[in-house]
C-alpha cells in the first residue's frame, strides 16, 4: 500500500489517529529519514512541524502532492510561492493558539519586569536573608507604552492583556498608519515604525516572519527604543538582529529581553545564555494541552477536506 499521508510526528490528541482510520495509508516517519524521502513520490499530503523546513528540492519528487499541513500558525518554513504556483494547499493552525501565545508573551513580560528568575534563584540558593526595602526592585508597567508589531489576532490579544495591566498600546503593521486597530470594545493607534520604537517602553513582536519583517529590528531600529525598554518576542527569531540586541543588553540600553523564539532553534546563539536581564523559553507559545489538541483538530480537518475535495 503506498503512503498517501506522511506525517513526521504523532500530534497531541486523537485527531491524527482518527485521520489514519479514515485514510489507512497514513504513516508517521521521521523528517528527512531515508523512509521519509523514499515515500515522497507517492504522497498526497505531508504533515510537518514548524522546526522542519521544506524546500522546493524536497517537494520536487512529490508529483501527487495536494496539501501540506504544518502544526503551527507560522508558515515561514514552507516554500509558499512554489506551493501556490503548483496548486498545493497549505494548511496551518490560525486562531486556536491566539490566547496561549498572548498569555506566554505576558508571562515573559511580567517575569522579566518583576525579576522572577532572579527571585526564584535567590530563594533556592538558600541566600535569601529576608524582606528588604530594595530587594530585587523591578519595573512597573501601568501608564507605560507598549508597542506591538503586528495587529493580527495574537497582537490584538496581547494588546488587550497589556491594557488590562494599565499600559497604553500602539501598533505597527503592514497597513501603515490608516484606521486604528479594532480591539473589540476599544481601538488603538497605528504608528510608523520609527515613531512606535521611540515611544515603546515595552516592544512585543506578533508579526509573521516574511521578506518584509526579516531583520526588521536592525541595530539602527533597536537603538531608537527609549533607555531601559523591554523586548518580548514570541513571534520568530529572524525578525530581530539578535547580536545587536545582546550588545544593547550588555551596554545597559535595553532593560531586558524575554524570548520564546530564536533565529536558530534549538541551536541558539550561546551569547543569550550569558546576557544580563533575560528570560529565555524553548518555543512554548502554543504549548497548552488544549491548544495543541485544537491545532491537531484543525490540521487534520484541513487535510481531510483537501483530500476529499480533490476527489482522491
Ligand atoms: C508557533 O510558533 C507557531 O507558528 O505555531
Amino acid at each position: 500500500m503506498s503512503i498517501r499521508i506522511l506525517s513526521t510526528s504523532a500530534l497531541v490528541g486523537p485527531h491524527i489517529e482518527d485521520l489514519g482510520r479514515e485514510f489507512p495509508e497514513l504513516r508517521i516517519v521521521p523528517y528527512r529519514s531515508a523512509a521519509w524521502t523514499e515515500a515522497l513520490p507517492g504522497v498526497q499530503a505531508l504533515v510537518v512541524l514548524l522546526s522542519e523546513p521544506l524546500t522546493e528540492t524536497d517537494l520536487e519528487p512529490c508529483a501527487n502532492l495536494k496539501v501540506i499541513g504544518t502544526y503551527s500558525v507560522g508558515t515561514n518554513h514552507l516554500p509558499r510561492g512554489y506551493c501556490e504556483a503548483r496548486g498545493i494547499h497549505i494548511v496551518s493552525t490560525p486562531g486556536v493558539l491566539t490566547n496561549a501565545t498572548a498569555d506566554l508573551a505576558l508571562t515573559l513580560l511580567l517575569a522579566l519586569t518583576r525579576r522572577v528568575r532572579e527571585g526564584e534563584a535567590l530563594l533556592r540558593s538558600g541566600q535569601w536573608k529576608g524582606w528588604a526595602p530594595d530587594l530585587l526592585l523591578g519595573s512597573g508597567l501601568a501608564g507605560k507604552t507598549c508597542g506591538i508589531l503586528g495587529s493580527g489576532p495574537i497582537g490584538r490579544a496581547f494588546a488587550r492583556r497589556a491594557r488590562a495591566i494599565g499600559m497604553k498600546v500602539v501598533f505597527w503593521d503592514r497597513e501603515g498608519t490608516g484606521e486604528p486597530v479594532d480591539l473589540g470594545a476599544e481601538t488603538a493607534r497605528r504608528l510608523p515604525l520609527d515613531d512606535l520604537l521611540r515611544s515603546s517602553n515595552v516592544l512585543s513582536l506578533h508579526c509573521p516572519l516574511t521578506d518584509r519583517t526579516r531583520g526588521l529590528l536592525s541595530r539602527r531600529k533597536l537603538a531608537l527604543l527609549p533607555e531601559g525598554a523591554f523586548i518580548i518576542n514570541t513571534a520568530r527569531g529572524g525578525i530581530v538582529d539578535e547580536k545587536a540586541a545582546i550588545k544593547l543588553l550588555h551596554g545597559g540600553k535595553i532593560g531586558g529581553v524575554g524570548l520564546d523564539v530564536y533565529e536558530n532553534e534549538p541551536d541558539i546563539d550561546r551569547q543569550w545564555l550569558t546576557a544580563p536581564r533575560t528570560v529565555l523559553l524553548p518555543h512554548l507559545g502554543s504549548a497548552t494541552r488544549e491548544t495543541r489538541e485544537e491545532m491537531s483538530r484543525l490540521l487534520c480537518d484541513g487535510i481531510r477536506s483537501v483530500l476529499k475535495s480533490s476527489g482522491t
